[in-house]
């Protein structure tokens, strides 16, 4: 495949556009320093991972910073001078980059962007060339379209923009494969032997770790009540399944199952998760569909399957060691005990939030379930913890909010998301927007259809509801 050739569309404007960031990088690359600054997430820090590296083998000078949001506080305690690239956030801060900036920015990003493209920014967003940023291609994914333009070379990075497409759940297509350009991204990736695709249960660590830890880890789908929860995991498959989890004084891997005990596997688990995982249908189908495998990586590594990277690096923004996902994404693999390390954390984090919000903690009203985490709930979780509610069964057809205390704002952290069930066209980005504007706020407020978050000032959390509830019972009628 040449540069550039790509089937889906529209590769000539896409790539075009790419190609007049490229000739700004290589303009400034021995003059100027670079400030990347990304997004705390998976496909934050994989895109920041494609932009560092690729700034590394240009030899160019440049500096990292990861955020939670791109708020004033933020731009203000940046530098002065240098080349600004901001990845997978600005698109829904142009007017906040606006107020500071004049020159030398550029923004690759796929949230739907607050307005027109400013002509002085360089501003890289699916949303302009017709694309859909939600599900067709993330950030990591335009950080690659842009990398691959510089050097051939650089295609071994699509493995990061998988990585980042399946950290932002990406992976709507049938058999949770990946669409759009992703999909491009991937048959790329293929050819060039970065990835393999095979269809098999999404279990973490399929092809090496003991069965119940293989379930234990699996966190996309989150299956609530085994996830994270190693002796739930055990007695499940000893009492439900029935299978044998050791071969002599070896734990059996779930590649070693026979066709009969991963069907009974898979049937019971199945049952489970619309039981007592009280989890929707399709997202009890999600537990079997594509695995993108990263060939270059050692067997048995959480870096060999792309939702564990993009798990593992979500752990390491959420819980403030950036630093140690953003070396994973730049190939340091000396540290990846480390960082395995906070994944595991992570993993009994977000089981135990789960546990506390059983306790009678999600309230509903009207179209709304929400619960406030306050200092309970770390502000950096708490949209994982509402995406997790928002494909269970009681409020898989509401607008999950949530709320976190965050010491860094000193405000309160807002996270929506859209029940997987859904009906009605709601886009949470726009509504979030709207209703924090209609409150007086000046807090930043963004997102995409289906997942949107904010600040607003604590004490305001019930008067959110009540305005949230209100706008989309009007939008109703
Ligand atoms: O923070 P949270 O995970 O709840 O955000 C949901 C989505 O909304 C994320 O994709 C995030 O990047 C986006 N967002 C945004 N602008 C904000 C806050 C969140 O685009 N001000």
């Amino acid at each position: 495949m040449k540069k550039g050739d790509f089937k889906a569309l529209p590769p000539h404007q896409i790539i075009s556009y790419a190609r007049s960031i490229v000739d700004f990088i290589l303009e400034k690359a021995n003059s100027h320093i670079f400030h990347v600054v990304s997004h705390l997430d998976a496909d934050g820090l994989a895109a920041a991972g494609v932009v560092l590296k690729t700034l590394r083998r240009l030899g160019a000078r440049f500096h990292a910073r990861i955020v939670h949001q791109l708020s004033e506080r933020v731009i203000t305690s940046l530098s002065k001078s240098g080349v600004f690239i901001f990845t997978d956030l600005g698109s829904g801060q142009l007017s906040l980059i606006n107020k500071f900036f004049n020159e030398n920015v550029v923004i690759i990003d796929h949230h739907p962007p607050e307005s027109e493209n400013k002509e002085n920014f360089l501003h890289f967003n699916p949303h302009f060339f017709g694309l859909d940023g939600g599900t067709e291609i993330s950030s990591a994914g335009m950080a690659y379209l842009v990398s691959r333009e510089i050097d051939d070379a650089n295609r071994d990075l699509a493995a990061l923009a998988v990585v980042g497409g399946l950290g932002d759940r990406q992976d709507k297509g049938e058999g949770r494969r990946l669409t759009g350009l992703n999909a491009e991204i991937v048959s790329e990736a293929t050819e060039s032997g970065v990835i393999e695709e095979v269809k098999d249960l999404i279990f973490f660590g399929r092809e090496t770790r003991p069965i119940p830890v293989a379930l234990e880890y699996t966190m996309d789908p989150f299956i609530p009540g085994l996830s994270g929860d190693h002796a739930a995991c055990v007695k499940f498959l000893v009492e439900r399944v029935k299978i044998p989890l050791r071969s002599g004084d070896r734990w059996r891997t779930l590649s070693e199952l026979s066709q009969d005990e991963k069907s009974r596997l898979v049937s019971e688990l199945v049952k489970y998760m619309l039981g007592p995982g009280g989890m929707s249908a399709s997202e009890a189908q999600s537990i079997i569909g594509t695995v993108y495998v990263l060939t270059r990586e050692p067997l048995g590594t959480p870096m060999r399957d792309s939702r564990e990277f993009a798990f593992l690096l979500n752990a390491c923004g959420r819980t403030r060691k950036t630093g140690l996902g953003l070396a994973i994404c730049m190939g340091d693999r000396r540290i990846s005990g480390e960082a395995i390390k906070v994944a595991g954390e992570y993993r009994a984090k977000l089981a135990e939030y789960l546990k506390w919000l059983e306790k009678d903690k999600v309230k509903v009203k009207g179209d709304i379930c929400w619960f406030n985490g306050e200092h309970y709930i770390d502000d950096r979780m708490v949209g994982t913890v509402t995406s997790i509610l928002s494909s269970s069964r009681p409020y898989q057809d509401k607008v999950i909010v949530g709320f976190a205390y965050s010491e860094e704002e000193a405000a309160v952290k807002v996270s929506t998301r859209l029940g997987a069930e859904v009906k009605k066209e709601v886009n949470l980005g726009e509504l979030m927007r709207y209703v924090i504007n209609k409150m007086g706020l000046s807090f930043v407020a963004g997102g995409h259809d289906l997942a949107a978050g904010a600040y607003i000032p604590a004490g305001r959390e019930e008067e959110l509801i009540e305005h949230l509830s209100a706008e989309l019972g009007s939008r109703k009628n």
